[in-house]
């Protein structure tokens, strides 16, 4: 879609856990190795909760480094989203946790579960809002626990995920011209069981077989969904430069969804964009879900590399399956 959404990016944040979990210390946990690690997907190490610590605590911590940097108090916010497969609880939504952590209340708040791509989901919708002037000040979040759910007994799972949370509060466009120019969402339902956490819903909830069977953490048929991300990945960039005729060269910076390197660089290459240009965190942080894409942003941002009028391509794909794509102009 490519009606413009007058919007800007009022400020970002993120949380990390300060826990770092090597290629080394799974090596010394299951049939692994450092080489296999790298040359597969990039990742170095990851981000791992603590006891203390959940999907809430990053989503919160986020949040007020957010608000921080938006120079905004949570009084201002009108909206929550909070963007999640690794919820505080089933339910309620982790987003209603973070409005009571952050000391407001009654305004909105609600999970957006579109694994990887629910960030860019969750500007999208937020965008939206702000635009036809139903909310002034929408605070995004991408949050994940995901050890919680990764099964270190599976090595083709879990040396790919990591923890922590990123966010961004979308408000009214300060300039002409500012905001989303182009959007991409989809969804391919048949796609559904290819990465699953098939216990602990309702269709099967937890109970002795369904923990004996380690159905409570994520399964993924890691050769199909990757497949199907390198196809993604490069179209929805491909599709969102090219309904705006920008070439490489006028991009400031492409966020795309960290899951593996090895996508990542494909997408870069066939795409002919210079890598310095491609924001890559995965060897840091692995694959956060939902938080890869906020967590990256952030770092753009602090760069300071950014500049009012550049465009950047937030891009993401995940379980659902789902895809999207959300071209900002700064
Ligand atoms: N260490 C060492 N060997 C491993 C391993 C590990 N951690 N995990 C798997 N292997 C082995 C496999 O058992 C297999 O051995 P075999 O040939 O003797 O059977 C071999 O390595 C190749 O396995 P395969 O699953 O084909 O590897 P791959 O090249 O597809 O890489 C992933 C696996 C998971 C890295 C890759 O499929 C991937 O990145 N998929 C997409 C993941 C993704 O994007 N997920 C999130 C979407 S948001």
């Amino acid at each position: 879609m490519s009606k413009v959404l007058s919007i800007s990016i009022l400020g970002t944040g993120r949380a990390l856990p300060d826990h770092v979990l090597t290629n080394a210390d799974l090596e010394n946990r299951l049939d692994t190795n450092d080489e296999w690690i790298r040359t597969r997907t990039g990742i170095q190490e990851r981000r791992i909760v603590a006891a203390h610590e959940s999907t809430l605590t990053l989503a919160t911590d986020a949040a007020k480094d957010a608000l921080d940097d938006a120079g905004l108090s949570a009084s201002d916010l009108d909206l929550i989203i909070c963007a999640t497969i690794s919820s505080e609880y089933p339910f309620p939504a982790t987003a209603c946790l973070v409005q009571e952590a952050l000391g407001v209340t009654e305004i909105p708040a609600f999970d957006l579960s579109a694994a990887c791509s629910g960030f860019v989901y969750g500007v999208i919708q937020a965008a939206h809002f702000v635009h036809h002037g139903t909310y002034r000040h929408v605070l995004v979040i991408g949050a994940e626990a995901m050890s919680r759910f990764t099964d270190y007994e599976d090595r083709g799972t879990c040396i790919l995920f990591g923890d922590g949370a990123g966010a961004a509060i979308i408000g009214p466009a300060q300039r002409d011209g500012q905001g989303i120019h182009h959007t991409i969402m989809g969804a391919d339902g048949s796609g559904a069981r290819m990465i699953i956490c098939p216990g602990g819903g309702a269709k099967e909830p937890a109970s002795r077989r369904t923990v004996d069977e380690r159905m409570h953490f994520l399964k993924m048929r890691g050769r199909e969904v990757y497949r199907f991300a390198v196809t993604r990945m490069q179209q929805v960039i491909r599709d969102a430069m090219a309904a705006q005729g920008l070439g490489p060269e006028d991009v400031a910076m492409i966020v795309p969804h960290q899951s593996n390197l090895r996508i990542i660089e494909s997408a870069t290459e066939k795409l002919g964009l210079p890598p310095e240009k491609v924001w890559v965190n995965i060897d840091r942080f692995g694959n956060m879900s939902g938080a890869s894409i906020p967590v990256a942003l952030d770092e753009v941002m602090e760069t300071g590399r950014i500049k009012p009028g550049d465009w950047i391509l937030l891009a993401g794909f995940g379980a659902g399956l789902t895809w999207a794509s959300a071209l900002i102009r700064m």
